[in-house]
C-alpha cells in the first residue's frame, strides 16, 4: 500500500568465481584419486544437483540423527546464539545447502535487527540458487550475496567483504569431513578473514556407540548408498566414465581409534572402468574399496583443542537433550 519495497532482484547477488589455477579440477582429482593406492575420491564432489537432493533426503532419515539433533539445538538456543555478538551482525555460511536450519538463525537475527545480510557459500550452484531464491521470497529484510565455489576459493577471494560484525556458520557436521589438521587449517583460513570479536557457530557431532554411528551412515533404505554411488554416476555424466553403479556397494565403518566413520564404495567383482576425459583405465580387484569420506566425531576436549588450533576461543557449547550433537560458539580473540 504505497510503500517502496526493495525488489527481489536487487537483494540477491550470485558471485561465480573463476576456478583458481592452483585448485585441481574434478577430472584431475578423479584421476589422481583413482590411480592412488588405496583409491580415494574427495567428498566435495558428492554435491552436484542430484547429490545435494539425495543429501537432503538423508537428513530426513530416522537413522541420520544429526540434522534433527542440530535443529533441536538451534530452535532452543538460536535466540541466544544470534545475540552473542553486538547487533547489527551479518551471517556468512559455509556449505549452506538448502539452508533449512539457517532459517532459524535468520529469523532470530531479523527479530533483533530487522535487516540482515547473508553470504552463503556452496559448491553446488543449483542448491545455492534454489535456496537463495526461496530466502529472498520468504524474508523482505534479507539481502544475499551467494558464492558458488569451494570454501578455500571464496576465503582467498577479495570479493568477500563484510560491513558488520560477522557470525560465521559451519553447521551439520561439515567440519567432521576434514581430518583434524585440515579442519584446523580451514577454520584458521576462515578466522583470518574475520575481525576480533567476530564469531563462528560450529556444528560438531559427538562420539557415541558404533551401532548408532554406522546406521547413520548406512541406512537400511539405501538412501546413503545412493548418495555415495552418485559420485560414480557423476564421473560417468561429466567425465565420460563407464562405471556400472551396480558393481559397487556402499560400506560405512566406525574407526573407534580415530573417532571417525569411514565411507567406502567396494567393488563386488573385478571391474575395469574407462574415463574418457582423463584417458585413463582404472582396474578394481573384487573387494577393493574407494574411500569416499571420513566423518570425524569429537568429544568436548577435542572441540576445545580444535578451536584453539584454529586460533579461536571456545566461548560456549550447546547440546541436544540426548547429548548426540553440539553447536559451539568460537570467537576470534
Ligand atoms: N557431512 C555429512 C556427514 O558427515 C555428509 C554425509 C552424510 C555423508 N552421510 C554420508 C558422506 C554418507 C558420505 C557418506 O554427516
Amino acid at each position: 500500500m504505497g510503500f517502496v519495497q526493495t525488489g527481489r532482484a536487487e537483494r540477491l547477488r550470485i558471485v561465480e568465481l573463476p576456478h583458481p589455477a592452483d585448485v585441481p579440477t574434478f577430472a584431475q582429482d578423479v584421476e589422481r584419486g583413482l590411480l592412488a593406492t588405496p583409491k580415494t575420491l574427495p567428498s566435495k564432489y558428492f554435491y552436484d544437483a542430484l547429490g545435494s537432493t539425495l543429501f537432503d533426503a538423508i537428513t530426513l532419515l530416522p537413522e541420520y540423527y544429526l540434522t534433527r539433533a542440530e535443529t533441536e539445538i538451534l530452535r532452543e538456543w538460536g535466540w541466544e546464539m544470534v545475540r552473542a555478538l553486538d547487533a547489527p551482525i551479518e551471517l556468512l555460511e559455509l556449505g549452506s545447502g538448502s539452508a533449512a536450519k539457517t532459517r532459524i538463525l535468520i529469523e532470530e537475527a531479523l527479530r533483533v535487527q530487522g535487516r540482515l545480510h547473508y553470504s552463503p557459500i556452496d559448491i553446488s550452484p543449483q542448491a545455492l540458487r534454489a535456496s537463495a531464491d526461496a530466502l529472498i521470497a520468504a524474508y523482505d529484510g534479507i539481502a544475499i550475496t551467494a558464492y558458488a565455489a569451494d570454501y578455500f576459493t571464496v576465503l582467498a577471494s577479495d570479493t568477500l567483504t563484510f560491513t558488520r560484525a560477522v557470525l560465521a556458520l559451519f553447521l551439520g557436521s561439515n567440519i567432521g569431513n576434514y581430518d583434524p589438521a585440515d579442519a584446523a587449517a580451514l577454520l584458521g583460513a576462515l578466522g583470518r578473514r574475520l575481525r576480533s570479536g567476530d564469531g563462528l557457530l560450529l556444528g560438531v557431532d559427538l562420539k557415541k556407540d558404533r551401532r548408532t554411528l554406522e546406521l547413520a551412515y548406512d541406512d537400511p533404505a539405501g538412501v546413503t548408498a545412493a548418495f555415495d554411488k552418485n559420485v560414480l554416476g557423476r564421473i560417468n555424466r561429466e567425465l565420460g566414465g563407464t562405471f556400472d553403479l551396480a558393481d559397487f556397494r556402499h560400506v560405512a565403518v566406525y574407526d573407534e581409534q580415530c573417532g571417525r566413520v569411514d565411507s567406502f564404495l567396494e567393488a563386488q567383482r573385478n571391474v575395469t572402468v574407462e574415463i574418457a576425459a582423463t584417458q585413463s583405465r582404472i582396474v578394481f580387484a573384487s573387494g577393493e574399496r574407494i574411500h569416499t569420506e571420513s566423518s570425524y566425531k569429537y568429544d568436548p576436549a577435542g572441540i576445545e583443542r580444535l578451536a584453539r588450533e584454529a586460533g579461536f576461543k571456545l566461548r560456549r557449547s550447546w547440546f541436544d537433550g540426548a547429548q548426540r550433537f553440539s553447536v559451539n560458539l568460537l570467537v576470534k580473540p
